[in-house]
């Protein structure tokens, strides 16, 4: 089986936070190998499916995000309430027809994080290891989405991730943005499949503005400083001071060298409606300055060979880039 096709079937993938589908009817769709996942909120329950039409395989929704219904133009089948509708039943084979539903993936939440996978390897909490605990109480301290990015990345998975694992690119790729934070060294913890990384933040100013917002979240998990945690293989969830979460899913594309990456801003429960008010501009000079960081990225990952990569040329790894190493090791003992 092609490898990426059987890291994204084995692994379990954090694809949204249950405040993303408040509603009935609310969905959200991802492409992960040229084929979609997408997310309904039906009545309540949310269910996980591969977006296609089980009649004759028209993709229900065409939107990344949004509100609809399950609803097939061609000939009209729908799912809602559990069930599948299907207009003039009695023409099939009485049968068949009785089993035709929706291809469902398997999906688990830590916490408000649901997970999807189409076959997984392991348990959700074997997959996350002691980083369960941590993300279940992060996700209590999201109150909503306020930012979704979606393109294509023009570079092969592994580079943007391997990018995004080391700080040492933040100087001179983030001059203007990132780099602003002045960040401290590293501080790196693993689990079995993750690594995450902490940062304390140098610059006094942004330092002291970030500890005045306080006051206006009710939040409980929180890090003082920069932090991001890789879930392996295909997530990234960075936070600054956990006022909000950045996610990030770099998926692989069937087409060499293209990267389907999504990007959403999760906000922080604020303390009361008048703090999420207040909340709001700071929120959104967030999202503004997270989409211009992964521009950055963006066009740093276009300008890397992946034939230098892929001959496994990419070796000279500093202290500041050893997250990369337990990554490729990783990605090795996945295959084994
Ligand atoms: S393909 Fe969807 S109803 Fe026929
Ligand atoms: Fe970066």
């Amino acid at each position: 089986m092609n490898k990426n096709k059987q890291l994204r079937d084995s692994f379990w993938h954090l694809l949204c936070h249950r405040t993303e589908l408040p509603e009935s009817g609310n969905f959200l769709k991802l492409n992960w190998l040229d084929e979609e996942v997408s997310l309904f909120n039906d009545g309540g329950e949310i269910v996980v499916f591969d977006n296609l039409c089980p009649h004759r395989g028209t993709r229900f929704f065409t939107k990344l995000h949004g509100a609809g219904a399950i609803s097939c133009p061609y000939h009209g089948w729908s799912y809602r309430s559990g069930a599948m509708h299907i207009p003039c039943k009695e023409q099939y084979d009485q049968a068949e027809i009785s089993k035709a539903g929706l291809n469902f993936l398997k999906s688990d939440w830590c916490g408000d994080f649901l997970f999807v996978s189409i076959s997984p390897s392991f348990t959700l909490e074997e997959q996350l290891g002691a980083e369960f605990e941590h993300l279940a109480s992060i996700s209590f301290d999201i109150g909503g989405r306020s930012d979704f990015d979606a393109y294509t990345y023009e570079c092969d998975w592994r580079i943007a991730i391997e990018n995004g694992l080391e700080p040492l690119h933040v100087p001179y790729i983030h001059a203007d943005t990132l780099g602003q934070l002045n960040l401290s060294d590293p501080k790196n913890e693993y689990t079995h499949w993750n690594s995450a990384v902490y940062f304390s933040i140098g610059d006094a100013a942004t330092h002291k503005k970030m500890r005045s917002i306080k006051k206006l979240f009710s939040i409980e998990e929180q890090f003082e400083g920069y932090m991001s945690i890789y879930l392996f293989p295909f997530t990234m969830l960075s936070s600054t001071f956990g006022y909000s979460y950045s996610l990030q899913n770099f998926f692989p594309s069937a087409e060499k060298n293209k990267t389907f990456f999504y990007s959403r801003l999760l906000n922080g429960v604020a303390k009361s409606p008048a703090a999420a008010d207040a909340l709001h501009h700071f929120f959104a000079s967030s999202a503004a300055i997270n989409r211009q960081v992964f521009k950055e990225d963006h066009e740093i990952c276009k300008r890397i060979s992946p034939n230098f990569y892929d001959e496994g040329r990419a070796k000279l790894l500093s202290k500041d880039e050893e997250k990369i190493a337990h990554f490729r090791q990783c990605l090795k003992k996945s295959f084994v």
